[in-house]
């Protein structure tokens, strides 16, 4: 493993992610003692050191809970460079600013346009000598564009010194995913075609992309979500296990899966548009940009042959929730003056608001009928006082872990998946908000559906 970084930079330090998870994570970091090296935020904004520390103060108390002692540890570690990202000054003031530091690691919060001009300004000033380097989601906006970027961070930072950043994968749930189908063998013997028929995965938000306008119009939700966070699931849920807690093990058996699912093709994509999006200021007339999609996957390998996997993901739906319902095989047959209900049988895992993994079993009513009701046995449920994604995977950054990150072969493996059907492949229907996307989404599981509501008071019964 990498030796622990000696000095934090984040550029894009007066930005909106800086604002809504940089500052809080870090103060975590240091109530957990983790933050011990100088934290150096790096933006064009003309601040004084005590306007920056003002706008962290303020970015804890609206995105955080302030933690004053924290605090004042954190701000003694805070300082500020202000300057235009092309210009090498910018990069000669923050060389002086990290000092005696051998090991800083570089957090781009920025958009990716500017990415090659911030990593070509560290390399000219020597800022990227033993430095890692951080960077955000979108990583590209197809295959090529993703390998383009990678041919430019290459050019200045080898591969075990980029840390890609998918949230999802810092997401304590996610993780929970692994450990729970790792660390209790009884389910490794169900975990495939013969015991389970299908998957659903919902990611649901309720609100719509008013202030981010402008740049979903160009992205959608299947670059947003689908491409990282929800293939991220997949791989997690459906990976075989790794061959050891290497990270390198792990995002080997997360890249094989991920090899293995068939690109997708037009017609295993329905798209959707709220009704009321082309109005927001920011997009473009007559946009067909989808703010929902409902896709089909198949994974061709032993394991997964022959199970759908039903991924949708919106906004404007009528909840924000993000829930994965595996169903299990219904029972061959029907022995019972009942026909078993085809959801009577899953594990449910829910990675937000809440926390929960759920066993769906059949039981028989008491009384002399054969006759019986769904239950569930909650396996877990935690109270959200996990460690926020951010937190971790800035911790993980910190120490050189790399498990958690995106590696080239990942994120090359999901654009493969999605290329079929990025843009206008497919039309786009339009949804009202508040509903669960077009007609044509309930339509595309047939037999397989219906798609499982996670609310739980709206669970229907087929
Ligand atoms: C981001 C997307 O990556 O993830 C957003 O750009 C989305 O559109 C967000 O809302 C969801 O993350 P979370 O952690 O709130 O589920």
């Amino acid at each position: 493993m990498a030796e622990r970084a000696d000095a934090f930079v984040f550029f894009g330090a007066s930005g909106d992610l800086a604002y809504k998870q940089i500052f809080p994570s870090l103060q975590r970091l240091v109530i957990d003692g983790e933050l011990d090296v100088p934290v150096i935020g790096v933006a064009s904004t003309d601040w004084t050191l005590e306007q920056f520390v003002d706008r962290a103060r303020s970015s804890i108390e609206e995105h955080g809970t302030l933690d004053e002692a924290a605090f004042r540890t954190l701000a003694s570690k805070l300082s500020y460079v202000s300057g235009d990202y092309a210009d090498p000054a910018t990069f000669t003031t923050l060389r002086d600013r990290l000092g005696q530091a051998t090991r800083p690691l570089h957090y781009l919060a920025i958009p990716p346009s500017m990415f090659g001009i911030v990593a070509e300004g560290l390399a000219a000033s020597g800022c990227n000598d033993g430095a890692r380097i951080v960077v955000e989601k979108p990583f590209g906006r197809d295959a090529e564009s993703s390998t383009e970027l990678n041919d430019l961070l290459h050019r200045f930072f080898s591969e075990d010194r980029i840390y890609r950043i998918d949230h999802y994968l810092g997401k304590d749930p996610v993780q929970n995913i692994v450990y729970t189908r790792f660390a209790n063998p009884i389910l490794e013997p169900v975990w495939n075609r013969s015991f389970i028929a299908s998957i659903q995965i919902t990611m649901a938000e309720s609100f719509g992309v008013e202030d981010r306008a402008r740049f979903y119009d160009d992205v959608g939700t299947i670059r947003d979500v689908v491409q990282n966070h929800l293939l991220a699931v997949v791989a997690n849920l459906c990976m075989e296990p790794p061959s050891s807690d290497e990270a390198d093990a792990v995002r080997d058996a997360r890249a094989m899966l991920l090899k293995a699912v068939r690109p997708l093709t037009a017609s295993d994509v329905v798209r959707g548009q709220y009704v009321g999006y082309r109005d927001l200021d920011g997009v473009a007339p007559g946009s067909t940009t989808e703010t929902f999609a409902a896709i089909r996957l198949f994974i061709d390998t032993w394991r997964w042959a022959g199970v759908p996997i039903y991924i949708r993901s919106g906004k404007e739906l009528p909840e924000t929730v993000t829930e994965i319902f595996v169903r299990f095989h219904r029972p061959p047959a029907n022995i019972f003056g009942e026909m078993v209900p085809r959801n009577s049988s899953h594990l449910r895992i829910r990675i937000s608001p809440d926390i929960q993994i759920a066993m769906g079993m059949r039981m028989k009513q008491p009384g002399d009928r054969m006759i019986g009701d769904d239950v569930e046995l909650r396996l877990s449920e935690q109270p959200a006082l996990v460690l926020p994604p951010y937190a971790r995977l800035l911790g993980d950054a910190l120490e050189g872990k790399t498990e958690l990150f995106t590696r080239e072969d990942l994120v090359a493996a999901q654009w493969h998946v999605v290329g079929g059907i990025l843009d206008d492949v497919s039309p786009v229907y339009p949804y009202r908000s508040g509903t669960w996307g077009p007609e044509e989404a309930m339509a595309m599981i047939g037999d397989h559906g219906p798609w499982v509501d996670p609310r739980p008071a709206h669970r229907t019964e087929p």
